[in-house]
């Protein structure tokens, strides 16, 4: 597999004739939302189309199918089935973590500034409710792993009591080291809840990679399975504790399986999981699809950065101390996506008025464009981008483009 030419399936078929998306499209956003590969698609639709056709053969018999797909995905997180269990999407896995826990006034939550708001936010409300307090860890984007374990020592008080951190951060794409920072802090009786939201593909055995007390990881981000589709996994002394966001005939049963049954919920997304991380396997190979990804972002990265040096006041290429396989941040032009607010509505802007699915993010003030690369990403995508938006951007930057440079 290079970069340079597209990469194939066995069939030696283009790898983006394996997925359903809009050829207009330029899509350059992976990251947000994922992609369903057709395998996938047709696998849910025939499982949606059971269900419709004989209801009563189809949900008395959930429960099982879905614990089925649990023991076909947790060996690929690298978690025993017993310890895991499917949940809608990362953000209920985090709340499920918070609804166990008891506080008491004054005790404290470390949370980073790289975390994923809507998670932070929860802290927060778990924090509230009991009186206590989230403090947040500051990491340079380019903190090496050794200053971030530091900062992460240093914060620790004896009012520490749990602390949230990401694997994969949201907004700078980078990894950080929380097996280290989970063992500091069980060394002092804290707890830790890896958000493992974006590693499930990018992480071999990511799950038995975080360390901590509870992870959860999406497996609608970068494994393409259908959209809610997440894995919780603990093998926690207190895991008897955490209930599922619906209360319903399950019950009874103990973690994990309490998990398999939700009421009348469309559990398809589960039960196809397992066709999605297979298809990977079977047409590339994980560990190849790894290598492969890193070197399609990182030559995008190039080609972006390329388009946007001439105009910017610093390199726009950012390289991060632990990159992950398939993103990178390409540092926007002074003033632009400086808060959280405008880097989305510059996503819809280019998505609405060029065709291109992108991500921007904002950290301290400063705009990046997150770019994804999955499997059907190719290097004329990247092209794309530099002529249709980046001169959008510099135009929304107030940067004129002098007129020989259009011309070169
Ligand atoms: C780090 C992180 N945590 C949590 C989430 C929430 O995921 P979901 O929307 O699937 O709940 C995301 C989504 O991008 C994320 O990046």
């Amino acid at each position: 597999m290079t970069t340079a030419t597209p990469i194939r399936l066995k069939s030696y078929q283009r790898a983006r004739d394996a997925w359903p998306l809009d050829p207009e499209v330029v899509h350059l956003n992976h990251g947000s939302f994922g992609a369903v590969p057709t395998v996938v698609v047709e696998h849910q639709d025939a499982l949606r189309r059971q269900a419709d056709l004989t209801p009563v053969g189809w949900f008395p018999r959930i429960a099982e199918q879905v614990r089925a797909a649990v023991e076909r995905t947790a060996p690929f997180v690298g978690a025993h089935p017993d310890d895991s269990a499917f949940v809608p999407n990362a953000s209920a896995a985090a709340t499920v973590v918070y609804n166990s826990l008891r506080l008491e006034a004054g005790d404290e939550i470390l949370v980073t500034d790289h975390g994923y708001g809507a998670v932070t936010m929860g802290a927060q409300r778990l924090a509230r409710r009991f009186g206590a307090a989230v403090r947040t860890v500051e990491l340079p984007l380019l903190a090496p792993d050794d200053e971030v374990v530091q900062r992460f020592s240093d914060a620790l008080t004896p009012r520490t009591r749990l602390i949230v951190i990401d694997q994969i951060t949201s907004p700078t794409a980078r990894m950080l080291p929380t097996r280290r920072i989970a063992g500091i802090a069980a060394e002092r009786g804290v707890r830790t809840l890896v958000d493992g939201a974006h590693a499930p593909g990018l992480i071999a055995s990511a799950a038995a990679q975080a360390g901590g007390d509870w992870w959860f990881g999406n497996m609608h981000k970068w494994p393409c399975a259908p959209r809610g589709s997440a894995l919780l996994v603990t093998a926690a002394a207190d895991r008897q504790d955490l209930w599922p966001l619906i209360d319903s005939w399950g019950a009874p049963e103990p973690y994990p399986h309490r998990f398999d049954t939700q009421g009348t919920i469309d559990a398809t997304t589960y039960i196809a999981t397992p066709t999605a991380i297979d298809f990977v396997e079977g047409e590339f190979g994980w560990d190849a699809a790894r290598t492969a990804l890193s070197a399609l972002a990182d030559s995008g990265a190039e080609i972006i950065a390329d388009a946007l040096r001439p105009f910017s006041a610093h390199d726009p290429l950012t390289p991060l101390p632990s990159p992950v396989p398939s993103m990178r941040l390409v540092r926007l032009p002074d003033g632009l996506g400086a808060t959280r607010e405008e880097a989305d509505a510059l996503r819809m802007d280019l998505f609405d008025e060029e065709g291109v699915e992108t991500a921007f993010t904002s950290f301290r003030g400063i705009g990046y464009f997150r770019l994804s690369a999955h499997l059907y990403t190719e290097a004329s995508d990247f092209e794309a981008f530099a002529e249709r938006c980046v001169p959008q951007i510099l135009r929304r930057a107030g940067i004129r483009i002098p007129l020989a440079t259009t011309i070169a």
